[in-house]
């Protein structure tokens, strides 16, 4: 989605803010834009350029100073992509610039009321009438300005306003769009996303919903909406910069699956408890007679998370036999749920800004539930919200495909279920057995992982398919589901994930040789009825690919990956398959890192 960054100090601020729009370039965008200014030369100078940051780059004049500077990369929603609905806006005097993330519901309405007063609008975008709802104001201090400008609005909003009659400033504010301050020694930072501030300083300050902040150059302060001060300390980002470079790998999402085994053990660090057979999860707060009291487990997320989520549900009904499943957050919000105090509730989200989770959450609260998070952003606003929560540790994420946080999601729903299951029936005996089966895992993904070749292979082999099939049962249901997401958005082949256990009511009728199967063949209870599975499949002339523990003789292809316990196997039969999608995707010639139509994190409803 959108992406901002500022910056106020002494630097030449458009090769930064340049830099900066460069490390949100993952979020997916359309356009781009800048707007500088500095205290010795007031005044606003903007380029704005439809395309990618390096067609804005080319169009800067060699002459574009200024110390101080707000910078836009724009996913259209109101008004196609453009130079001239880029951001920033400018007002007609060329005294207020806007740049925005989010959506202004009531834009519509404003802008016929601003039309009606005369004002002149130049593009189609909502974010125009911000602009001239700032410039019309007659408040004298540009805060207060900017605080009439967004009462007025309704919807979602993360901005920087840059005003040439305060070059000594930059105001910002937040409602459900991300707003993070990075604080700097003489000089300050924004950005809609740390990604663009690691590199620069690791103090940071994320503004909360319904609040605003004033930077200058060697100080910031925050306050509401209704003008009232807020205290927010800077805390310590842990990701470094390098955690943003490609690090030799072609693409993020490449890097990103060859760093599961780090960051699974980074998930588990620290957290393994062998003397009782469990795990601490510090950011829980629930005390073992609190957690005995919980009756049900409802997770909510959306795409990937949603589907590390199903894997969740299932490990905890497994592990602390209390009853739990999943269900997309975005359909939750919307269907008047019955919220049942005796219920956890769980939202999981990589970024902590899906807003379709975070509406979940904010209506669960509403209703007086408890809700967890389980999320990678630290800091992020579903982790704020949540009451209690699990941080999955998985580091950056850029591409805007999930695979590492996928995995240490479904790694952090182990150790809740762990943690639940030794607070009630499950014995020394299976927990110390779960234990070393999380132990196991990281050498596992590595030994996975070392099969790059071989699948590369099997995904150019597939690669002209139309469309594939995706089967699992039970615990390798989820698996396929997030198998096929993975395909399709990364390839735009066609995947479709279906329980193996429903084939002959209906998918079966698909089954021909042009229809390749991707079976998921655990080493389990279950194993024969999937075998029976895969008969029927060749007995109709289908292709299957297998990800077993073992060969599968009625398989055309097996990816074999290690066995581990029965509970823990859904963590690491999805990894092959990452491969898989992006082999495939590198075989069609597709721009992997950055899907068509999609973005990094969907903060709009
Ligand atoms: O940041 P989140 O985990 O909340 O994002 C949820 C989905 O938008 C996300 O998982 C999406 O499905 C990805 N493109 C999956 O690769």
């Amino acid at each position: 989605m959108c992406g901002i960054v500022g910056y106020i100090g002494k630097r030449d601020v458009a090769p930064l803010l340049l830099e900066g729009l460069q490390r949100l370039e993952y979020r997916g965008y359309d356009s781009a834009g800048v707007v500088v200014t500095s205290p010795k030369a007031p005044g606003l100078k903007m380029v704005k350029a439809k395309g990618r940051v390096r067609d804005l780059e080319a169009k800067i004049p060699a002459r574009f100073k200024g110390t101080t500077g707000i910078a836009h990369t724009r996913w259209a929603t109101h008004g196609a992509p453009s130079d001239v609905n880029a951001h920033p806006h400018m007002s007609a005097d060329n005294k207020v610039a806007v740049v925005h993330n989010g959506i202004i519901d009531n834009a519509a309405e404003l802008r016929r009321k601003l039309e009606a007063e005369g004002v002149e609008f130049l593009s189609e975008t909502d974010t125009e009438v911000l602009t001239h709802l700032i410039a019309r104001s007659t408040a004298e201090k540009l805060e207060d300005k900017v605080r009439q400008a967004v009462r007025m609005i309704e919807g979602t909003y993360g901005i920087a306003v840059l005003h040439a009659d305060f070059p000594d400033r930059i105001v910002v504010a937040r409602n459900g769009s991300p707003v993070v301050l990075g604080i700097g020694e003489k000089e300050m930072f924004v950005a809609s996303d740390i990604a663009a501030l690691v590199m620069h300083t690791r103090q940071i300050v994320t503004l909360d919903d319904g609040e605003m902040a004033t930077l200058k150059a060697d100080d910031f302060r925050t306050y509401t909406t209704e003008g009232t001060r807020t205290t927010s300390e800077p805390t310590t980002v842990e990701w470094e910069a390098e955690s943003y470079d490609m690090g030799g790998h072609d693409t993020y999402m490449h890097k990103e699956i060859f760093e599961q085994a780090d960051a699974v053990d980074r998930v588990l660090r620290g957290r393994i408890d062998d003397r009782f057979s469990t795990v601490h999860l510090g950011g829980l707060n629930l005390g073992a007679r609190e957690a005995r009291q919980i009756r049900r487990v409802k997770i909510l997320g959306c795409g990937t998370s949603y589907h590390a989520g199903l894997i969740g549900a299932q490990m905890i009904e497994e592990l602390a036999r209390i009853p739990a499943d999943a269900e997309p957050a975005s359909e939750f919000r919307y269907r008047n749920a019955v919220v049942d105090p005796d219920t956890l509730y769980v939202a999981v989200s990589q970024s902590g800004e899906t807003y379709d989770v975070l509406a979940a959450v904010q209506e669960l609260k509403r209703k007086g539930a408890r809700v967890f998070g389980v999320v990678n952003v630290v800091g992020s606003a579903i982790a704020r919200e949540a009451d209690a929560g699990i941080y999955v540790h998985a580091g950056p994420e850029v591409c805007v495909v999930s695979t590492k946080c996928f995995t240490n999601t479904t790694v952090a729903f182990a150790l809740l279920a762990l943690h639940l299951g030794r607070t009630r029936d499950l014995s020394v005996r299976d927990g110390k057995r779960i234990i070393e089966g999380l132990r196991r895992l990281p050498g596992q993904i590595t030994e996975i992982l070392k099969q790059e070749e071989q699948i590369k292979e099997l995904a150019e082999l597939y690669a002209d398919a139309r469309s594939m099939l995706f089967i699992g049962r039970v615990r390798g249901y989820p698996v396929a589901r997030e198998a096929s997401l993975k395909l399709k958005e990364v390839s735009y082949i066609h995947a479709e994930a279906y329980p193996a256990s429903e084939l002959k009511h209906g998918p079966l009728a698909l089954i021909e040789p042009a229809l390749p199967t991707v079976a998921i063949v655990p080493d389990d209870d279950l194993l024969e009825k999937n075998r029976a599975a895969l008969e029927e499949i060749k007995a109709r002339e289908g292709k299957i690919l297998a990800v077993a523990h073992q060969h599968q003789e009625k398989a055309d292809q097996t990816i074999v990956v290690p066995k581990n316990e029965d509970e823990l196997d859904p963590i690491l039969m999805g990894i092959p398959l990452q491969l898989l999608a992006y082999h495939t995707a590198k075989a069609l010639g597709r721009d992997i890192d950055k899907p068509r139509n999609l973005a990094k994190s969907v903060t709009v409803e």
